[in-house]
Parts: structure tokens; sequence; C-alpha cells
């Protein structure tokens, strides 16, 4: 009964229900774009819920109920059904990106994510703004709109186009991810700060990005994204390369080349003092 085969064939029915919920979740995101009437600033400043947001959860968790009607969920604005160390656990961001959709900034996408025994195993992310829906599955493989993709073959920072965000913590912790976002500035070709967890994951696999770090994430920020770039053959660990555990809220994802010099760079820029690399580093 539980013939590899079988297991796989069944994942592949979750990948589609899941990328069914994604284009789902982007028509309302599409159809409340520019009409908005409430957003609301929710515990933390700067961290906002929308109509479109609670709309598009509302959609994705009614798709994920018809089909899977005994797996746990854990959705961003709704939040837990069922047990969250359950076999299936869904995590979902209807609207990753708020501050950008609700500033009119059009980057921003619905995430949704398959934890099968913690393990993030399914992703889709769809932006809705470029048309591109990500997906992927551990053992199946990543595409966009149904075309595979994989990670870059970038191996050295100094070539390399990286991306970062900041948490909505940022103001209350001098653990903000600025010295890093500076100094990774400095020693690379760039690093983006797009404003959307997922979509910069996402890029990750299909090879835009190189590499990505941030901290203070939630599950329903990485499991989609987490799973694509794993299947798109990419890395993904803790900063120091010890496993990646999606309760820490903090990720380092790369093309594989990256991912020693990265995850050393972010530990030394972390233990010197602020600012001393810009006069040691040149
Ligand atoms: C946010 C975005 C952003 C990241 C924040 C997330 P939200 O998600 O993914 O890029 O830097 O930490 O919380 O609030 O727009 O769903
Ligand atoms: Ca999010
Ligand atoms: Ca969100």
């Amino acid at each position: 009964m539980n013939s590899p085969q079988q297991s796989t064939e069944r994942v592949a029915a979750y990948l589609e229900v899941a990328k069914a919920a994604a284009l789902a979740a982007g028509e309302v995101l599409q159809a409340c774009w520019g009409k908005l009437e409430s957003i609301v600033e929710k515990d933390r400043p700067g961290d906002l819920v929308t109509e479109a947001d609670r709309q598009a959860e509302a959609v994705i968790l009614e798709i994920l109920r018809q089909n899977f009607p005994e797996h746990s969920i854990l959705a961003e604005e709704s939040g837990q059904f069922g047990d969250l160390n359950a076999e299936y656990l869904w995590a979902i961001d209807p609207l990753d990106g708020t501050t950008n959709y609700a500033h009119q900034y059009p980057f921003s996408a619905a995430s949704i994510g398959l934890l099968i025994n913690g393990v993030p195993t399914v992703g889709a992310i769809y932006d809705p703004f470029h048309r591109e829906l990500f997906a992927g599955a551990i053992g199946i493989g990543a595409t966009c709109n149904d075309r595979s993709i994989c990670v870059s073959n970038v191996d050295k920072l100094a070539k390399s186009l990286l991306v970062t965000g900041f948490a909505y913590d940022r103001r209350e912790t001098p653990d903000n991810n600025y010295q890093e976002f500076c100094y990774l500035t400095h020693i690379t070709q760039g690093v983006r700060r797009a404003g959307a967890a997922s979509i910069d994951l996402a890029y990750v696999a299909c090879g835009r990005l190189d590499g990505y770090w941030e901290r203070g994430l939630s599950p329903w920020d990485l499991a989609a994204g987490v799973a694509i770039v794993e299947a798109a053959g990419g890395t993904i660990t803790a900063y120091d390369r010890s496993p990646f555990d999606i309760r820490s809220g903090r990720i380092l994802a790369t093309n594989g080349k990256l991912h020693d010099e990265l995850s050393q760079e972010l530990l030394y820029v972390t233990k010197i003092e602020p600012w001393s690399w810009l006069e040691s580093r040149g």
C-alpha cells in the first residue's frame, strides 16, 4: 500500500490541489487590487491585514477542506485547525507581501505549503502580478508555469545577487538584520529587499536570485518556498548550516554552491563590531 510509487502519486495530488488553491487566491488578490476598504495594523507596527488577506484565505481554506478534511491547517489570518504535529499540516499565507499590496506596489503572492510529518514537502506560490505560478514537491521537482526550474550555478558571493527581509519586530531588537544587509551589499553584486518572503524563495528556486536569508518569519511564510527550493536543487539550513527548523523563523536558502560562503559571512558579521567591516574589508 505504501510503495514509493503510490506515495509519489499522493504527493502529486497534494501538489495539484495546492496549485489550484494558490490560483484561486490569486483571483481574489486581483479582484481586490486598488479597491481596499480596510487596512488594519495587527499586533506590531507595520504588520497589516486587509480584506484581500481574509478573502483569499477563505477561498484557500474552502478548497483544502473540500479535498483533505482530515488534514490540519495553520493559516496566518484565522489560526490553527487541528494538531500542529499532525502527519499532514498545511501552512497558508493568503497574501505574502501585504505591505506591498496595501501600497499598490505589485509584488505579492499567495503561498500554500504542506508539511508531511513536519517536513515542508509540497509548495505552490502564485504571483498574480507577473502571472507566475511556482510549484514543487520533494521527489517530484519544481516548476514555474509548469516549466521545470532549477537553482543558479553562481559559486562565489562576489558574483551573486541575494535577497533578504526585515521582520516586523525590527525596531524592538538589535537582531534586526541591518548589519548583515549592509555588509552583504558591500561584498556581493547586490541584496534585494522585495517584501515577499515566498517570492524571494521562489526566485532562488528558479535561479533569478542566488541566495536568501532572513529571521523573524512564520511557518506560513516559509513552508511552500522551502519545499520548492529543495525540489529545485537548492539548500536550506539555519544560518550556521545546522538543520533547518521551520519554527525557528530563521532561514538560509541558496543554490547550494554559495551556501558555505554565505553562512560564514553571516556568522562573521554578527560577531564583529558594527561597521568595523567597512574599514577592514575596503
Ligand atoms: C512578510 C513578507 C516580508 C518579510 C516579513 C513577512 P506578510 O509577510 O514576507 O517579505 O520580510 O517578515 O512577515 O506580513 O506580508 O505576509
Ligand atoms: Ca508572509
Ligand atoms: Ca500574509
